[in-house]
């Protein structure tokens, strides 16, 4: 049995992280109980339990908030993440970081490898790269994942939905790639690859790649709506513009599962079936 602590564990990764550890012990320390900013409340919160491993999915998500206060996301996403690092380093705990498809600029225009270089171009991106940068010693695991939804927190599947019950017509963005991925798909193959202790970075998603056009229509083809009520825009057209620039191109190639024989999670249809069913029901 592994005792775990989970950072962020009220997030849509995290709650799914905890189901996934259970018969294990697991210590979820959601935003309210532990602020990873704080190096005191850390340190604390990890060495007075002494966990086997740390699942680090706590950071600042909001990706166009980010880029208006860059100083509070690298002191959420990057100090953060060197507290816990520091705090699983004393106590000899496994670590597993989550960061993000949007470490790359997205001009490849192949899926990213784990050994491309980075270049964020947005702040969230550098400050989850910054987070990276921390993971120094052999005892970690980097799950880069990206687009993720789930049953619990806000995505763009109850967006897309939400959406299709208040407009007719609805516009998403067809210039800009990515892989779908449902967090009750991650969060098992977060736990595998913790208690495997498989160190490095392992990109992490669901197959299938589309643009945020092509799978809008899919949600409102799966909740039985119809699809061409979405029409394809490009980022130039989004008015008013974001203000955090999103890579064009942030498709995943799970190379380090493929290429070590580990399982790929299946194509995106199928944990978007199931979540339409659980929203609907
Ligand atoms: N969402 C995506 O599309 C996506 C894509 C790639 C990678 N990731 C990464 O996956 C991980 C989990 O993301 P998610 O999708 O589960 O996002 P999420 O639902 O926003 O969860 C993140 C959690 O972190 C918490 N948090 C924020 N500031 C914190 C702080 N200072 N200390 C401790 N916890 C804090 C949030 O709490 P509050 O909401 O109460 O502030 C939230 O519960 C993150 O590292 C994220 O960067 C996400």
């Amino acid at each position: 049995m592994t005792r775990v602590l989970v950072t962020g564990a009220g997030g849509q990764i995290g709650r799914e992280t905890v189901d996934a550890f259970s018969g294990h012990e697991v210590i979820a320390a959601d935003h309210g109980t532990l602020d990873v900013a704080d190096r005191d409340a850390v340190l604390q919160a990890i060495t007075s339990t002494a966990p086997d491993a740390v699942v680090h999915a706590g950071a600042w998500t909001a990706v166009d908030a980010c880029e208006g206060d860059p100083d509070r996301a690298f002191q959420v996403n990057a100090l953060g993440t060197r507290h816990v690092a520091e705090a699983a380093r004393r106590v000899g705990a496994w670590l597993c970081y989550l960061s993000t498809d949007y470490v790359f600029d997205g001009t490849k225009p192949e899926p990213y490898v784990e050994w491309d270089a980075p270049n964020p171009v947005s702040v969230y991106g550098r400050t989850k790269l910054g987070g990276e940068y921390e993971i120094t010693g052999p005892d970690a695991t980097i799950v880069r994942t990206s687009w993720v939804c789930g049953l619990h927190g806000n995505n763009m599947v109850k967006t897309i939905l939400r959406l299709a019950q208040e407009h007719e017509k609805l516009a998403f963005v067809d210039d800009q790639r990515g892989q779908p991925s449902f967090a009750d798909d991650l969060a098992p193959m977060i736990r595998r690859l913790v208690i495997e202790r498989r160190p490095g970075v392992f990109h992490v998603t669901n197959q299938g790649a589309v643009s945020w056009f092509e799978f809008a229509r899919t949600v409102l083809d799966a909740a039985g709506l119809d699809p061409d009520r979405v029409r394809p825009i490009s980022t130039a057209d989004l008015d008013p513009p974001r203000p955090a620039p999103r890579p064009a191109n942030s498709v995943l190639d799970n190379a380090a599962l493929r290429l070590d024989g580990l399982p790929l999670l299946p194509h995106y249809r199928e944990p978007l079936e199931r979540l339409v069913r659980h929203l609907r029901s």
